[in-house]
């Protein structure tokens, strides 16, 4: 099938450093299998970063790289994915303004995504950026008529407000945009290292797409286990075990075995870590050896996101002249 005839996809991240393995789970790996199907745009998303981080501007250039070399060593294929970076594409903000008009503050002020973000920063009042970027974000969506958004849970809200705004769009309008789905990976959630909560950078639990052997083995020693598991032939209780939890997301073949094992108290948890970083590190291998390639030729980087952000900007021009039509805000034919 021809990309004409492709649905589309239109998805990705801000760049605020490496990604990690819950990033892997909860969409990259569906974005990897779905480029075989559809016609695949990655946004990243460097202005929405600005959004908490515009205090240290000059680290995004380096963090823009890096999700990109994390992008292509998990297995995104330059050829099939348009990988380019959001202010690049100037229309998506021209197309955040005119969204921006559909939206009500307070539709913004109950976004529960924006609510827990807004705590986790500690902000007390927030910046029209911070809480307009569900706006941009539907733009970022929007401007190459993207049907499908495969992210994790927490963006639920955000695809909802987009249907929203497109919705209204269309009809104030005509018809411009498909209503774009929400897409959720079966393990939206990937517990941290700690066992307490999500995998997540700011929480120091994570381990990242880029780590070495040494780091994961080390990273996956340290992981909490079942705490009822003193000696090693104690009944355990897998549900509650980290360890387990990525048994069931990167080793599934083995993981029945590993639970009853574990439950009867015949397999130590020394053993039963050293398999899980056996299996971690069987995983992350092709990608290491993939991410090696643009490390020592970095100018295949800049080369791949140069690329796609001309794809890119085609089909913003494409959308946004239908927009101004629709509009009628074409007066002069601009
Ligand atoms: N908000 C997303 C995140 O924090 C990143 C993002 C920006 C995005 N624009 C997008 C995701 C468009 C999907 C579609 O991870
Ligand atoms: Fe966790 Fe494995 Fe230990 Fe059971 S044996 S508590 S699953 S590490």
């Amino acid at each position: 099938m021809s990309n004409k005839e492709k649905e589309r996809i239109l998805t990705g991240d801000r760049p605020t450093g490496k990604l990690h393995l819950g990033h892997y789970v909860g969409s990259l790996q569906n974005r990897v299998e779905l480029q075989e199907e559809y016609d695949t745009f990655l946004i990243i998303a460097d202005v929405q970063a600005l959004t908490t981080n515009f205090e240290q501007p000059e680290k995004l250039g380096e963090d823009v790289r890096q999700v990109a070399r994390d992008y292509l060593a998990a297995g995104i294929d330059p050829e099939k994915t348009t990988i380019f970076v959001q202010s690049m594409v100037p229309e998506i903000a021209e197309l955040t303004i005119f969204f921006s008009m559909l939206v009500t503050v307070n539709q913004l002020r109950h976004n529960p995504t924006i609510k827990s973000e807004a705590d986790q920063y500690g902000y007390k009042e927030m910046s029209y950026g911070f809480l307009g970027y569900p706006v941009s974000q539907a733009a970022d969506i929007s401007f190459c008529r993207a049907n499908l958004v495969p992210v994790g849970e927490d963006q639920i809200p955000h695809i909802e407000q987009t249907r929203k705004i497109v919705r209204k769009f269309n009809n104030l309008y005509g018809e411009v945009f498909p209503e774009p789905k929400a897409l959720i990976s079966d393990f939206p959630r990937l517990m941290g290292l700690d066992g307490k909560s999500k995998m997540s950078k700011s929480l120091n639990n994570a381990i990242y797409l880029s780590d070495s052997v040494e780091e994961v083995n080390k990273k996956i020693m340290q992981a909490k286990t079942d705490p009822a598991r003193i000696h090693k032939d104690d009944p355990g209780h897998p549900e509650v075990c980290t360890v387990f939890h990525y048994h069931e997301a990167f080793n599934k073949e083995e993981s029945g075995e590993i639970a009853s094992r574990c439950r009867a108290g015949t397999i130590g948890c020394v053993a039963c870590k050293k398999r899980m970083a056996k299996k971690l590190n069987e995983f992350l291998d092709p990608m290491r050896e993939r991410r090696k390639k643009y490390l020592e030729n970095p100018e295949l980087i800049e080369e791949i996101i140069q690329k796609g952000t001309k794809r890119a900007r085609k089909e913003a021009a494409i959308t946004l002249k239908k927009v101004r039509e629709v509009m009628k805000i074409d007066y002069f034919n601009n």
